[in-house]
């Protein structure tokens, strides 16, 4: 990449990361692994906020053929960038599980989007026009067939298959990225917050702390999420898109054995008994709380796709935000000298974290070059405001 050199000959020195969440957690210990020295701050506890939140899916078919908004200028270099990153994702979690000795609860066993009624349907068939046209493989089950595979679900008229799909235990995740970069020698500093960024002679040269300490760093990563940094450009400013969850007490075979998207609802079974169902989408919405009106519709919505669950109690509810930039896409690369972005994942952070972290890698110097990242940068017309 272009911008590779500016920071290669001052890797030696400290990178500082600012949030530990997905994003930042991966590059630290990415970064860590390829021998630099890497502080790590972040506000509250590594690995909560959005990551803790999260339904930790790993979509990148689903969210490519359904989510993703058909026109967007960048819609086929996200396609690219979600698959590169599922790509990775098997070899990541062999390496964090092994380096952190957790079960991360990774699988890859595809995800089924039932449909129940006519205007699914037609929906479904968009989505698999989508696909094709994206490249993304997709398949189908009649209504018997999706009943061999999923016996949980409704009665439905039939389904569309990403087998390429997959998930993660969100939570484990986060605890494994923590402990995985301490292993490394990350210096993981929590419960504070970044209340500026130091800049000396045109060039971002370490952050200052809550307490008016400074740290000083060869370069600054923003991973921080919703999380504003003060001085931090305005390309890095991040809407809020609240997801409302909830999680029922119900093992298989209720719970389904592949992720279910549904067109309103997802579910996926964690280890134990732990059934997640998500998300509302509300943007602009900061309040982290939860209301009693949303959490009864996604209970309704998952015990009408699982009747099964009627019986299951719901065992906890909460609620995320979702960084959106303002092309919902993510921001990945140098926003100034010295200072990176690393953000944005949306509904994808989880997803995105191993391929953003080997990007960032590559800007660093440390890794190979990431071009799938390059139409992720900071001065792209949709976050300058040129094609808004
Ligand atoms: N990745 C799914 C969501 O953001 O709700």
């Amino acid at each position: 990449m272009s911008d590779t050199s500016i920071i290669a000959d001052q890797a030696a020195g400290r990178i500082v990361v600012i949030g530990g969440g997905a994003s930042g957690l991966s590059c630290a210990w990415r970064l860590a692994g390829a021998g630099l020295k890497v502080t790590l701050i972040e506000a509250g506890e590594p690995g909560g906020g959005a990551l803790h939140a999260s339904g930790g899916m790993l979509a990148a078919g689903f969210e490519s053929a359904v989510e993703l908004q058909p026109d967007h200028l960048l819609a086929s270099a996200f396609v690219r960038f979600a698959e590169a990153a599922s790509d990775l994702w098997p070899g990541w979690a062999e390496r964090l599980q092994a380096e952190s000795g957790r079960a991360l609860g990774y699988e890859r066993r595809g995800s089924i989007i039932p449909i129940f009624t006519a205007e699914e349907s037609e929906r479904a068939a968009a989505a698999m026009d989508r696909a094709r046209a994206l490249g993304i493989e997709t398949s189908r089950y009649d209504a018997a067939a999706l009943h061999e595979a999923e016996p949980s679900l409704a009665r439905a008229l039939g389904a569309i298959v990403f087998p390429r799909d997959g998930q993660v235990d969100n939570r484990a995740l986060g605890k494994a990225l923590t402990e995985a970069a301490r292993g490394r020698g990350v210096d993981i500093i929590k419960g504070r917050s970044v209340t500026g960024l130091e800049r000396s002679a045109g060039r971002v040269t370490g952050v200052t702390l809550d307490l008016g300490d400074p740290v000083d760093a060869e370069a600054v990563i923003l991973a921080s999420g919703t999380g504003a940094i003060s001085g931090a450009p305005p390309v890095m400013a991040m809407e809020p898109v609240k997801g409302q969850m909830i999680a029922f007490a119900a093992a298989r075979p209720v719970a389904p054995a592949h992720v279910v998207r549904g067109f309103s609802i997802y579910l996926a079974a964690k280890p134990g008994t732990r059934l997640v169902a998500g998300a509302t989408s509300e943007p602009g919405v900061e309040d982290p709380g939860t209301d009693d009106e949303a959490i009864a519709r996604l209970t309704a919505a998952a015990r009408a796709a699982i009747p099964g669950l009627v019986a299951a109690p719901v065992m906890e509810r909460w609620a995320g935000l979702r960084p959106r930039t303002a092309d919902s896409m993510p921001v990945i690369g140098e926003v100034e000298p010295g200072l990176l972005a690393a953000g944005g994942g949306y509904r994808n952070g989880v997803l995105l974290a191993p391929a953003i972290a080997e990007a960032l890698a590559a800007y660093l110097g440390v890794g190979e070059d990431w071009p799938s990242a390059a139409p992720f940068s900071p001065r792209r017309p949709g976050l300058t405001g040129a094609e808004r």
